[in-house]
């Protein structure tokens, strides 16, 4: 089956694009014909993704750099040009680097200190990539911002209290600036993830179906159904869809 090449013309940076669901978004839109500027923490992952997609005949550069970093980020904006799409997909999963399960505590038993790892990608990440990348969308008169937050920012998830606050942070972020910009025709939204695993996990695992009884389709969502979703709101047929959360879940939760 071919693409439509929706996104021909078009420059898209995707933050944290060098594995999961960023990888997933940066080859999607790739093949919808936009050059993708691929930026990840790690500069091997950010490297080997453009070489994917320029060997899967689409146009990418690696950008390695950390949206946490006001300052990297701004360089960035001025070495890789004005982009017309924005991904803010960089984020902590629930889990600042060095972290484990075990570590993830009653939001009582925290202390401030440990709550700036999932503030600074989840939240400050978003902010930093939306203000040094917007001028050029307003500039151009055109713009897509799409963010990837969590349901544990829409419906709260114990133990990642910090993680909830800094997506719905995100969340409510977007929509502030969806209002200041919609005249510019540049659009604003944000796209809710349930879990989400490997793209072959496989559907009929009792064990795991078990873990997700609160998922109405038992499976986990893949990288490539997030991407489809990210490749509607950055393409040409949403532009009156602007300061919305779109969830991804399988049913975990409803929004109404
Ligand atoms: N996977 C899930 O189940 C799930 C569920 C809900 C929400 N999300 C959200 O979706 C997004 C992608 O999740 P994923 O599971 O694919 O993540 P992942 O951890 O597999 O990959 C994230 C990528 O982002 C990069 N990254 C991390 N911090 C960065 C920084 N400061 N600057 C630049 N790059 C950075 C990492 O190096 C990594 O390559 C995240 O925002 C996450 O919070 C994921």
């Amino acid at each position: 089956m071919t693409t439509e090449r929706t996104h021909a013309d078009r420059r898209a940076l995707v933050t944290g694009a060098g594995q999961g669901v960023g990888r997933a978004i940066a080859c999607e839109l790739a093949r919808r014909g936009a050059h993708v500027v691929v930026n990840d923490l790690s500069h091997e992952r950010a490297e080997q993704v453009a070489a994917e997609i320029a060997e899967d005949g689409g146009r990418a550069t690696a950008a390695a750099f950390d949206v946490t970093d006001w300052a990297a980020v701004r360089r960035a904006a001025e070495t890789s040009g004005p982009v017309g799409i924005l991904v803010n997909n960089a984020g902590n999963a629930g889990r600042t680097s060095g972290m484990t399960r075990d570590d993830l505590t009653p939001f009582v038993e925290t202390a401030p200190a440990d709550w700036e790892g999932f503030l600074r990608v989840n939240l400050y990440g978003v902010m930093h990539a939306v203000r040094a990348f917007l001028p050029g969308m307003i500039d151009a008169s055109w713009g897509r911002v799409v963010t990837l937050i969590s349901d544990a920012g829409r419906v709260g998830e114990p133990t990642l209290a910090a993680y909830s606050a800094a997506k719905a942070g995100a969340a409510g972020f977007s929509r502030a600036v969806a209002r200041e910009v919609g005249r510019h025709g540049v659009t604003v939204n944000c796209v809710s993830l349930g879990t989400i695993g490997p793209e072959d996990a496989p559907a009929d695992d009792p064990e795991r179906a078990r873990a997700l009884g609160r998922y109405v389709v038992r499976r986990t969502g893949r990288p490539s159904e997030a991407a489809a979703l990210v490749a509607f709101l950055t393409g040409p047929q949403a532009g009156w869809v602007t300061g919305q959360t779109y969830p991804l879940n399988g049913g975990y939760a409803f929004s109404h």
